[in-house]
């Protein structure tokens, strides 16, 4: 008998810890389980949805650059998401749009039909796959510096290029192989229509890369977020978030790439923030992991913000709040995917995280507040990033 109930307090033990580290996670904060949504018209927003123009879709991904008043946008095809989007496993490289671009948005200049103007940036001289000159949008970060002939912008893009023979140029089976992401650094000035490659990190390190933060004190290296670590295909692949073998990585500025933080469950977009911190969140469990960085890259945990929403991607406004695209609802947001055109959209919310004390050295204290929610998702549908513009009040929200 005692060895039965051994058995079983065990067992219930195992039961217990498993509800609470996983299971209460995927119940409650991964699929939203009880979560009542509100509908847009509780917020003090007017709401204004740019669509029908082929050149702004399926961008996933978006940089706010405050000096030059313009937004830049990684945009694609969001048909083509359901063949080419390594990040999540599809991984048909034949199936892949073939005309991702950067387009960049000038805020200030509204035109009269209620978008904005902008460029489609080209790419001239750049290599892309052997040879072709075309880019794989994922994620996009930037800086930008005064020179002397105005602003030097220096963009930062994740680029899912697929897996070639490097002999013949041919498609290799990625689902096999696994996609060969690089992170590509190209330059370019206010009101240009074009920008300039500068350079390609190729390394075993940059496998699964999802977002990145720059350095922006002139050490020119970068964080980015593995999602699924260094598992690009296969039952690791799928079961990375389970297993939480997703990290952040570092990178110097000459191309040399570590693992600097592991054990996590689909990190996201990532964020460096002014006060230093690098903030890290995740879109499979949500919260955000608060690390100190050191100047070889190293990081320390010293903090977790209990924000209990599956989180893509964190960007900050000139007033140093960060803002969280969050997926109250996240299963609806996955079906969406297969048939972006034909399916109901899934809710959205954005929240703002704003460090309190910030100049008090070591305290890490948060005000979490909500900005806006849409329980039906038909004005901000499927969201994946928000940047807010400090200076107008204004929300930029893009989605897949
Ligand atoms: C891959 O994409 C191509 C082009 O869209 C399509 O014809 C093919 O059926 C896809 N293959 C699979 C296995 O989905
Ligand atoms: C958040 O943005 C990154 C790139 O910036 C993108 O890869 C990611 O898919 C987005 N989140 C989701 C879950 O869509
Ligand atoms: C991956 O991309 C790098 C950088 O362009 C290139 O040198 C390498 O040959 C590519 N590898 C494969 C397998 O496509
Ligand atoms: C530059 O920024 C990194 C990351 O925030 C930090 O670790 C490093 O100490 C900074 N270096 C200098 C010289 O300020």
């Amino acid at each position: 008998m005692p060895s039965k109930l051994i058995i079983f307090s065990l067992l219930s033990a195992f039961v217990a810890l498993l509800y609470q580290t996983l299971l209460r996670d995927v119940l409650f904060a991964t699929m939203g389980l009880g979560r009542t949504l509100q509908s847009v018209s509780d917020f003090p927003y007017k709401c204004h949805r740019i669509h029908g123009d082929p050149n702004i879709q399926a961008c996933e991904d978006m940089w706010l650059d405050e000096a030059s008043r313009t937004l830049f946008l990684a945009c694609s095809d969001p048909v083509a998401r359901r063949d080419w989007m390594p990040n999540i496993h599809r991984l048909n490289a034949s199936g892949r749009a073939l005309h991702d671009h950067v387009v960049a948005l000038n805020i200030d200049n509204p035109t009269s039909e209620g978008g904005f103007t902008y460029r489609v940036l080209e790419t001239p001289g750049f290599s892309g796959v052997q040879g072709d000159g075309r880019i794989h949008v994922v994620g996009i970060t930037g800086t930008s510096l005064p020179s002397e002939d105005g602003l030097e912008i220096l963009l930062w893009l994740v680029n899912a290029r697929p897996s070639v023979d490097v002999e013949t140029g041919e498609l290799l089976d990625n689902a096999v192989v696994g996609p060969n992401l690089t992170i590509d650094v190209f330059t370019t000035k206010p009101d240009t229509d074009s920008m300039k490659h500068i350079k390609t990190f190729a390394d075993p390190q940059i496998a699964t890369p999802n977002n990145i933060a720059v350095t922006k004190n002139g050490s020119g290296g970068f964080f980015f977020t593995n999602d699924h670590g260094a598992h690009k295909v296969g039952w690791q692949h799928h079961l990375s978030p389970v297993l939480a073998t997703g990290d952040v990585s570092y990178c110097s500025a000459d191309g040399v790439c570590k693992r600097v933080a592991s054990g996590l469950r689909f990190p996201n977009g990532l964020h460096l923030g002014s006060d230093g911190l690098l903030y890290v969140p995740s879109a499979a469990v949500g919260g955000i992991t608060v690390y100190q960085p050191s100047s070889d890259g190293t990081l320390k945990k010293v903090h977790y913000i209990d924000l209990n929403y599956p989180i893509d991607n964190l960007s900050e406004d000139a007033n140093g709040d960060i803002f969280a695209a969050a997926m109250p609802k996240v299963l609806k947001g996955m079906t969406g995917f297969d048939d972006p055109l034909n399916t109901p959209p899934a809710p959205a919310t954005v929240w703002r995280v704003r460090r309190l004390n910030r100049d008090v050295k070591e305290k890490y204290q948060y005000e979490l507040t909500k900005v806006i929610e849409d329980a039906t998702g038909e004005v901000l549908p499927s969201m994946t990033t928000v940047i807010h513009d400090a200076l107008t009040g204004r929300l930029f929200m893009s989605g897949e």
